[in-house]
C-alpha cells in the first residue's frame, strides 16, 4: 500500500489543450478517493498519469514517496481493473487470479499460498475451478480484484467499473466494492460521472471541471459547505435549487418571499445587487407539516404548485418562479456544463409523502432558512460558506476511516491470518 501525492500535475494533449490543469492532490495510504466531474473533465487522463499509461506535460506524481514519472506501468506495481474486468475465458478462477504471479515466474507454492489467501477474502473459494463465463458480474470483480491482491498492488484504481452495468447490479457492486476495500485497507482511485457513487464510496471526492480541481473534501463536506455553484448544482439529487434574490439588509428577497439570514451571513452578502440563493430540496416542508416549534426558525410563504410526483416514501412538489434573463442565461450554462437536461426557473421541493398538497393549486410552504447558501452569480463563489464547519466534516470522517483501517487490521492480525493480513500490509 502507498500514498499518491500530485503536485501541480499538468497534462496537455497534442493540440495544447489542457485536459488536466494544474491538480495538486494527495491522497492518504489505504485512502478511498474519488474522481467526479461532468464528462470530458480529465477524469481518466488524470488515472491514466498516476498508472504511467499516459505521459505526464509538468508535475510530479509521487508515489509511496517516490516520484514515479518516468517509471513504466509494470513498475509502479499498482492495479487498474478495467470495465470488463479483462479475465481470460479459457482459464480458471484459481488460473485468472494467478495470472500476474505467472508472468513473474513465482515457486507453484508460493502462487497456490497467494491465490488461496485471495480467494479467501474474496469468497472465491467454492469457484476455483470454474471458468469466468460462469461466474455472476460480481464474482467476475472480484476476480479481477483478486489478481490485484495476489500482486501485492501499491493501489487499486478503477475507471467508471459500473457504467455498463443495470442499476441493480450497480448497486450490489457498489456495496461490494465498498466492502472490500474497507477490509483490505487498498489506497483506492476511482472514477465516475455518477454523483450516488461518489458520495456513497469515497472517504473523500474530489470534484474537477475542465481539468482543475473544485473542492476535494468529504461527501459531507460537499453537500453541505459546497465551494461554489459548480460543486453545489453537482452534488446532490435533486439538484440543488438556485433562485435569483437581492440582498435587504438581513433578508434575502425571492421569487419565494423574504428569507431571513443570520448576522454573519447577511454580512457575507451585502453590497452584492444580484444573488443566487442555493436550497436543497429537502430544506422546504409543507408548512401545515411543520412542528409550532420549528416554524420559527424558517420562513413561511404560499407559491402554486405545477406537478406533484408521490413515491411511496417520499413527494416531490415543483413550483415554478420568475427570473430575470441575466441569472436565466446564467442557469442555462451551469445545466449545460453539469450534463443536466433542462433549464428550469422552477423549484424542486421535496415534501413528507403525508402531505395534502395537490397540483395546480395554491399551498403554503416551509422554508428552513438556516441552511440556505448564497452564490455570487458571476464569480459562482459560494459567499456564506462555513469554512471550519466544513473542514470538521472532514476530518471527522478521515478520523473514522482511521479507525475502521485500523480495526480490520487488527482483526486480520489476530484472528485471520491470511488473504487480508498479507495483502493489506504489503
Ligand atoms: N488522446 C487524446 N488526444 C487529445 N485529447 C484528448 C485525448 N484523450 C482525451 N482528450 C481530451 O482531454 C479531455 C479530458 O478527457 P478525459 O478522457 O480525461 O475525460 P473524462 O473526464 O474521463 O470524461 P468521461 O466522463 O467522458 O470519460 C477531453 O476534452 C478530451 O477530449
Ligand atoms: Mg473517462
Amino acid at each position: 500500500m502507498a500514498s499518491i501525492d500530485m503536485k501541480n500535475i499538468v497534462k496537455k494533449y497534442g493540440d495544447g489543450f489542457p485536459a488536466v490543469n494544474d491538480v495538486s492532490l494527495d491522497i492518504a495510504d489505504g485512502e478511498f478517493m474519488i474522481l467526479v466531474g461532468p464528462s470530458g473533465c480529465g477524469k481518466s487522463t488524470l488515472l491514466r498519469m498516476i498508472v504511467g499509461l499516459e505521459d505526464i506535460t509538468s508535475g510530479d506524481m509521487v508515489i509511496g514517496g517516490k516520484r514515479v514519472n518516468d517509471l513504466a506501468p509494470r513498475d509502479r506495481n499498482l492495479s487498474m481493473v478495467f470495465q470488463n474486468y479483462a479475465l481470460y475465458p479459457h482459464m480458471t478462477v484459481y488460473e485468472n487470479i494467478a495470472f500476474p504471479l505467472r508472468l513473474s515466474k513465482t515457486p507453484d507454492d508460493e502462487v497456490r499460498r497467494r491465490v488461496t489467501e485471495a480467494s479467501d477474502v474474496l469468497e472465491l473459494k467454492e469457484h476455483l475451478e470454474r471458468k469466468p463465463a460462469n461466474l455472476s458480474g460480481g464474482q467476475r470483480q472480484r476476480v479481477a480484484m483478486g489478481r490485484a491482491i495476489v500482486r501485492q498492488a501499491e493501489a487499486f484504481l478503477f475507471d467508471e467499473p459500473l457504467s455498463n452495468l443495470d442499476a441493480k447490479l450497480r448497486g450490489q457492486m457498489r456495496t461490494e466494492i465498498s466492502r472490500l476495500q474497507r477490509r483490505l485497507g487498498i489506497t483506492t482511485v476511482y472514477v465516475t460521472h455518477d454523483q450516488t457513487e461518489a458520495m456513497t464510496l469515497g472517504d473523500r471526492v474530489c470534484v474537477l471541471r475542465k481539468g482543475k480541481i473544485q473542492q476535494v473534501a468529504s461527501p459531507r463536506e460537499l453537500y453541505e459547505q459546497p465551494v461554489n455553484l459548480f460543486v453545489a448544482g453537482f452534488i446532490g439529487s435533486p439538484p440543488m435549487n438556485f433562485l435569483p434574490a437581492t440582498p435587504e439588509g438581513n433578508r434575502l428577497k425571492t421569487p419565494f418571499g423574504d428569507v431571513e439570514l443570520d448576522e454573519k451571513r447577511a454580512e457575507a452578502v451585502a453590497g452584492h445587487d444580484l444573488l443566487l440563493v442555493g436550497i436543497r430540496p429537502e430544506y422546504f416542508e409543507d408548512a401545515s407539516l411543520v412542528d409550532e416549534a420549528k416554524r420559527p426558525l424558517g420562513s413561511v410563504f404560499r407559491a402554486r404548485v405545477d406537478v406533484t410526483e408521490w413515491l411511496g416514501d417520499s413527494q416531490y412538489a415543483y413550483i415554478p418562479y420568475e427570473a430575470p434573463e441575466s441569472i436565466q442565461s446564467q442557469m442555462r450554462e451551469l445545466s449545460k456544463e453539469l450534463d443536466s437536461e433542462e433549464l428550469r426557473t422552477q423549484a424542486i421541493v421535496s415534501i413528507d409523502a403525508t402531505s395534502r398538497i395537490r397540483e395546480g393549486r395554491e399551498a403554503e410552504f416551509w422554508l428552513d432558512s438556516r441552511k440556505v447558501h448564497v452564490f455570487d452569480p458571476e464569480s459562482g463563489d459560494n459567499l456564506t460558506r462555513d469554512a471550519e464547519a466544513g473542514a470538521e466534516l472532514t476530518r471527522l470522517a478521515s478520523q473514522d476511516r482511521v479507525e475502521q483501517l485500523e480495526e480490520s487490521q487488527g482483526r486480520a492480525g489476530t484472528s485471520q491470518q491470511t488473504g487480508g493480513a498479507t495483502a493489506a500490509s504489503a
